[in-house]
């Protein structure tokens, strides 16, 4: 095993348990655990997932580590803290922000997210840097705890952020992942795939969500994936609308309510195109064939012909001839 890869993970240790402290148990940490409160979190989320908050100082962190022999070099490769190029001096990446610590398969904490307590604080998120135990194209926030879960149910779902996962544990959906803000990358569908193929992507309601579910369910159902879409009113995400409505209406109206994949793809492409116009109307027909072509079963191509065709008033046979000729120039 390479020291230096464990003194990161020490670090991360003892800061998690150090910030996990100071929010649940001391003054300078009340706001912020007020404000988890406000939200919604509980105090068995905080604890499970083992919220803290990092202070406001410069040097909280650095000071800690360096009194127990941590080497200030190996601490800005861990991420944790950054260099001042100008007076050589170090100071903590992390301050004034709620901590969400970042396990790996193994239940490590590799990386944090911390977010601002301040809505005018920018970045929201601030994420650790890539480092050499902490690669975000290949982690899922929360696996280590879903992992039996989703194997199990053999069934993943898949949110957008930190707090929507958090919220789906306490909803009790406890086989909800998610990535780092990034978009699915082909290495988080290869694990993804060995526990199941049932996918459910649950991201935000909001346009920015609608298309990275397009976007993430195509590359996982191009990799043989059983797809399917949540959806919730009003662009809400999972934790607004697990706040608003309850972790019951949540299971059943919303997870519960997931549509095929194909079926999101047809109000996606309905979404884009103004079906009055009859110009629009024939390119989302078009929009819809291309869909139909890709389909692996006679039923199910069957099926959304007809949809459309009475729809549109179209007669079945005209678009199953659209729908040859299109699968002739595509072959
Ligand atoms: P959202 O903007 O949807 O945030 O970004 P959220 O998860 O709903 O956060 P809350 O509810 O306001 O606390 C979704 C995800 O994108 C990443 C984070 O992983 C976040 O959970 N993100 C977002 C960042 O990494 N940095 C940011 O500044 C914003
Ligand atoms: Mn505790
Ligand atoms: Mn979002
Ligand atoms: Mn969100
Ligand atoms: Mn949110």
């Amino acid at each position: 095993i390479n020291s230096e890869h464990v003194q990161m993970f020490k670090a991360h240790e003892l800061l998690q348990k150090l910030y996990h402290h100071l929010l649940v148990h001391t003054k300078e940490g009340q706001q912020a655990l007020q404000y988890l409160h406000q939200r919604g979190f509980t105090d068995e989320s905080i604890e499970k997932f083992q919220l803290g908050y990092s202070l406001p100082n410069w040097d909280f962190a650095i000071k800690l580590l360096q009194k127990r022999g941590f080497s200030l070099p190996i601490l800005e490769k861990a991420g944790l803290i950054i260099k001042n190029e100008r007076d050589q001096n170090y100071f903590d990446r992390f301050r004034n922000r709620i901590m969400f610590p970042i396990l790996d398969a193994k239940g490590r904490t590799i990386a944090f997210a911390g977010r601002a307590i301040d809505e005018h604080d920018s970045p929201k998120y601030l994420n650790s840097p890539e480092t050499s135990i902490f690669n975000k194209s290949s982690l899922l926030y929360n696996l280590h705890y879903a992992r039996s879960f989703i194997r199990k149910k053999q069934q993943a779902v898949i949110f957008e952020g930190y707090a929507d996962v958090i919220s789906a544990d306490k909803a009790e959906v406890y086989n909800g992942i998610a990535t780092m803000g990034t978009s699915l990358t082909p290495e988080h569908v290869q694990i993804i795939r060995r526990m199941t193929d049932n996918i459910i992507i649950c991201y935000d309601s909001d346009k920015a969500g609608i298309l990275a579910a397009y976007r993430a369910g195509t590359m996982l159902s191009e990799s043989g994936c059983e797809v399917r879409v949540a959806h919730m009113p009003n662009g809400l995400d999972p934790d607004d609308y697990i706040k608003q409505f309850g972790s019951d209406k949540f299971r059943n109206d919303v997870i519960g309510a997931s549509q095929t994949f194909m079926s999101f793809k047809m109000d996606y492409y309905r979404m884009n195109r103004n079906l009055q116009n009859e110009g629009e109307k024939l390119q989302y027909i078009e929009d819809v064939l291309k869909e139909i072509i890709k389909l692996d079963s006679a039923i199910e191509k069957d099926l959304y012909l007809r949809q459309i065709s009475e729809e549109f008033s179209l007669s079945l046979e005209a678009l199953k001839e659209q729908e040859r000729e299109m699968s002739d120039q595509g072959s």
